[in-house]
């Protein structure tokens, strides 16, 4: 938690008293708490990177819109600072307390409400789990418009507060196309029932954009209502090596001409992602191509005919090999091995975490300049001396959403160092500003990108997020310090 250090307690929240706690009890049943149990506290106090660790004494787990109502406007009312937590993955420490915050979690948040067979409309509560969701989908013929490796624990709630992108965006777009509506429990604890599903709706500002990535500052999203695309008969995977990043971006803009409306993902990682799954032995079995390419790009594709969409493929694939743009490729002739090339690709979050501490950047670039960016750190941490096993940084590696023009950047390392820190930030968001970038692709802002949001946004739309926040939350109990700069 380095450089977050500098922050302060707002003194104008008031410390957990007896009281609130009694009030909590009436509200909620002993399950639907934890209090003042440390060990019971960590997994929520803690994010998934252990890079963050607030020190909250109180955990609501309520089970109904009407409970998250109750217990908002009590601290609204009472002054407590609270952060809504759904699965606690999230990237950007927007999701754990910074100090002694409430945490007010979507766990028992977790019925599915109805599914529209004809129209592919599902609506739920915020806690579900996105796995379970897409499962519950599968076996009607329709899946979840997104995909990502923390599916077995994000909410779908979390999911739209972090505008989350993932696998599949490529494919079916953001978060702010395929939500329909919302239900909201504003700070005061009124509940905002927008959970429209229709797929047409102009009557007014949509005003559920808001809260789509609003990372928890605006209230809490108790329900969600999704179009949900149906699922692809036939799917199919490569994964590909590639000599040079020029030539992954060719293999791109022909996956685009010769897959076109069956393209779902193109991803990409560069050699030390696999250096680094394969010390930490995250896919288990062997990497199925030769290991000395510096690049790797994964395509799948999902249409409704197994057999003309093997052979676009195949004819995609004998365009790479015949313009040399790829040098070597797999793929997948099964489910299983479906399932195993994108083990390779989702298990580098993972392979990453285990270095003893990350730095991660998820970035939109131009792709032009995509690994540049990369390269460009890698050297600046070289030069700097820090770099190398036995050093403060182990490793630079790069992978991501080819599809999307978004980049991850991750700096492993023995542990979080204020010295390491000071060299990548702010130079990292300097130089997305300086090629038009944005500095969070789809993690978020939360605490660690709050103070550099004017790499991204101008003063005068930075103006405009702070007067939202101040009419929809006047006290700021919602997820303080985080998402807008400090005053
Ligand atoms: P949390 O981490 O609990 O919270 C995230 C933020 O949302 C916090 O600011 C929190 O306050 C707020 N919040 C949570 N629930 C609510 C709610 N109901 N109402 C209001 N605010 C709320 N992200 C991507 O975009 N793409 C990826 O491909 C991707 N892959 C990942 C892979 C791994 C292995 C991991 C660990 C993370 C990945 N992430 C990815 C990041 C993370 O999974 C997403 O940001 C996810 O959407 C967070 O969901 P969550 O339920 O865990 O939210
Ligand atoms: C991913 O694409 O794997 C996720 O955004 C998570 C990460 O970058 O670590
Ligand atoms: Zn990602």
């Amino acid at each position: 938690a380095d450089k977050y250090t500098y922050l302060h307690r707002n003194h104008n929240f008031k410390e957990l008293t007896q009281d609130d706690i009694r009030f909590f009890a009436s509200i909620l049943p002993a399950s639907g708490l934890i209090i003042d149990n440390e060990d019971d506290l960590m997994p929520y106090n803690v994010d998934w990177m252990r890079k963050y660790r607030g020190k909250s004494r109180l955990v609501a787990r309520p089970k109904t819109t009407k409970q998250v109502s109750q217990i908002l406007k009590y601290c609204n009312e009472n002054k407590l600072a609270v952060v809504p937590q759904g699965g606690n993955t999230g990237l950007v420490g927007g999701g754990v307390p910074v100090f002694d915050e409430i945490i007010i979690n979507t766990n028992n948040l977790n019925q599915i409400r109805s599914f529209d067979p004809v129209a592919g409309t599902l609506t739920c509560d915020a806690g579900c789990i996105l796995e379970v969701l897409d499962n519950y989908l599968a076996k009607r013929g329709y899946m979840m418009p997104l995909d990502l490796g923390a599916k077995g624990s994000c909410h779908i709630g979390g999911n739209v507060a972090t505008n989350a992108g993932g696998l599949r965006l490529l494919r079916y777009g953001s978060l702010h196309g395929s939500v329909l509506g919302l239900e909201v429990v504003l700070p005061d604890g009124t509940i905002l029932d927008n959970l429209s599903t229709l797929r047409k709706d102009n009557t007014g500002y949509d005003i559920k954009q808001l809260f789509i990535g609003s990372e928890g500052t605006l209230g809490i999203i108790t329900g969600v209502s999704i179009l949900t695309p149906s699922k692809p008969k036939a799917v199919n995977v490569a994964v590909l090596g590639v000599n040079s990043f020029q030539n992954v971006q060719n293999a791109f803009v022909t996956s685009k001409n010769k897959l076109s409306e069956i393209l779902s993902a193109f991803e990409f990682w560069d050699s030390n992602s696999l250096k680094l799954l394969k010390a930490h032995n995250i896919q288990g079995t062997k990497f199925p191509l030769e290991d000395n390419y510096p690049f790797y790009v994964l395509v799948e594709i999902s249409g409704s005919n197994k057999d003309h969409d093997d052979e676009k493929l195949q004819n995609f694939l004998e365009e790479l090999l015949t313009n040399e743009i790829v040098k070597d490729g797999v793929v997948a002739q099964d489910d299983t091995q479906i399932a195993t090339l994108w083990s390779l690709r989702e298990g580098i979050p993972e392979a990453c975490s285990k270095a003893g501490a990350v730095y991660k950047y998820d970035i939109s670039i131009p792709l032009s300049v995509f690994y540049q960016m990369v390269e460009d750190i890698r050297n600046r941490l070289q030069s700097a001396g820090v770099l190398g096993e036995d050093k403060l940084v182990k490793d630079v590696i790069g992978y991501g959403h080819i599809g999307d023009g978004n980049l991850h950047l991750n700096i492993t390392a023995k542990s979080y160092d204020p010295e390491i820190t000071n060299l990548i930030e702010p130079y990292v968001y300097e130089w997305t500003e300086q090629h038009n970038g944005s500095i969070s692709a789809e993690h978020g802002l939360g605490l660690m990108k709050a103070n550099y949001l004017r790499y991204s946004k101008s003063p005068s739309m930075i103006s405009i997020m702070k007067q939202i926040k101040q009419n929809i939350d006047p006290n700021g109990i919602m997820n303080p310090y985080k998402f807008l700069p400090a005053q």
